[in-house]
C-alpha cells in the first residue's frame, strides 16, 4: 500500500542551487555525444524525415539520456513512460539486452517512429496509449524522462501512485524532469516547450514539491541536479520503493 492516504512525513534534505551553466562540457558539449552508444542510437533513426532527425539529434544534446540509463537496472522489466520516438527505450535495450523494455507514447506518429528504429528480436515493444489509462503490468523499473511536466497537476499524484503500487518491494522510479530553481532556465524551458510541444500542457514543479508528494506516496528519494552545461533545469529523482 502507498501512503496515498494523507499520513505524510518528509524527511530527505535537498540541495537545489543550480550548477554552472557555463561547465559546457559537462552539459550540451559532453564527450558521450561523441560515442558509439550516441552514434549508434541516432543511426537508427536513418530513414526519418531530416526535422524529425534533427529534433532527435537535438533532444540527444540538451537531454542528458545516458544519466538517465545509467540509473536504470541492466536487467529485468523496464516501463518507458511517454517514450516520444524511443529514444531512451532504445538506448536502455542497446546497453543490455537483459532489460525488456516497453515504451507508451500518445502521440501515434512518434510510436511508429519508434517502432521502426527497433531491430528484430530486441528486447523493446512500443505502444500508442495514454499513461494515465493503460495498466502498467508488472515492471522492475519505470523512467520519465521529461514527461511529469506534460501531466496535469491534478493528475500528477494519482499516477504517480499508480506508479508506486505497480512496483515490487525495492523497484524503481526514475523521473527526469525539470523545475524552477533558476528562473532563466525556467523561462527558457518554458518557451522551448511553448514552441516545440504546443500541443501538450506545461505543469512543471517545484523540486521540493515533487519530492514532498513522492515522500508521501512512499518512495525513498535520491535526488540529483544535471543542469551543469545545460539551458535547461534538468534534475534527477530516485525512486525507491522501500523492501
Ligand atoms: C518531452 S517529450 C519526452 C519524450 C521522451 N521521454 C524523451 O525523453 O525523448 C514528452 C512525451 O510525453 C508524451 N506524453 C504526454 N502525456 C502523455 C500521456 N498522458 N500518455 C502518454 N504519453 C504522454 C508526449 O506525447 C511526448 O512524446
Amino acid at each position: 500500500m502507498s501512503k496515498c492516504d494523507g499520513s505524510v512525513q518528509v524527511s530527505t534534505s535537498i540541495e537545489v542551487t543550480e550548477k554552472s551553466f557555463l561547465n559546457l562540457r559537462a552539459g550540451l558539449l559532453r564527450p558521450w555525444l561523441d560515442s558509439l552508444a550516441a552514434h549508434e542510437l541516432l543511426s537508427r533513426y536513418r530513414r526519418v524525415s531530416p526535422t524529425v532527425r534533427l529534433e532527435l539529434g537535438l533532444r540527444l544534446r540538451i537531454c542528458p539520456f545516458e544519466e538517465v540509463a545509467r540509473r536504470v537496472p541492466p536487467e529485468g522489466a523496464v516501463l518507458d513512460l511517454g517514450c516520444g520516438y524511443g529514444l531512451l527505450s532504445l538506448l536502455l535495450v542497446g546497453e543490455s539486452n537483459r532489460r525488456e523494455v516497453v515504451g507508451i507514447d500518445l502521440q501515434r506518429e512518434r510510436v511508429e517512429i519508434a517502432r521502426r528504429a527497433a531491430r528484430p528480436g530486441e528486447s523493446v515493444q512500443f505502444v500508442q496509449g495514454d499513461i494515465l489509462e493503460v495498466p502498467f503490468g508488472h515492471p522492475t523499473c519505470i523512467v520519465m524522462n521529461d514527461v511529469l511536466h506534460h501531466i496535469p497537476h491534478t493528475r500528477q499524484i494519482p499516477l504517480l501512485c499508480k506508479c508506486y503500487e505497480s512496483l515490487p518491494p525495492g523497484g524503481l522510479l526514475v523521473i527526469k524532469d525539470v523545475d524552477k530553481v533558476t528562473v532563466w532556465k525556467y523561462i527558457w524551458n518554458y518557451v522551448h516547450d511553448f514552441i516545440r510541444n504546443r500541443n501538450l500542457p506545461f505543469y512543471c514543479l517545484d523540486t521540493p514539491i515533487l519530492l514532498a508528494l513522492l515522500e508521501m506516496i512512499g518512495f525513498e528519494i535520491e535526488i540529483t541536479r544535471l543542469d551543469a552545461g545545460y539551458p535547461y533545469p534538468h534534475v534527477l529523482y530516485l525512486c525507491r520503493k522501500p523492501s
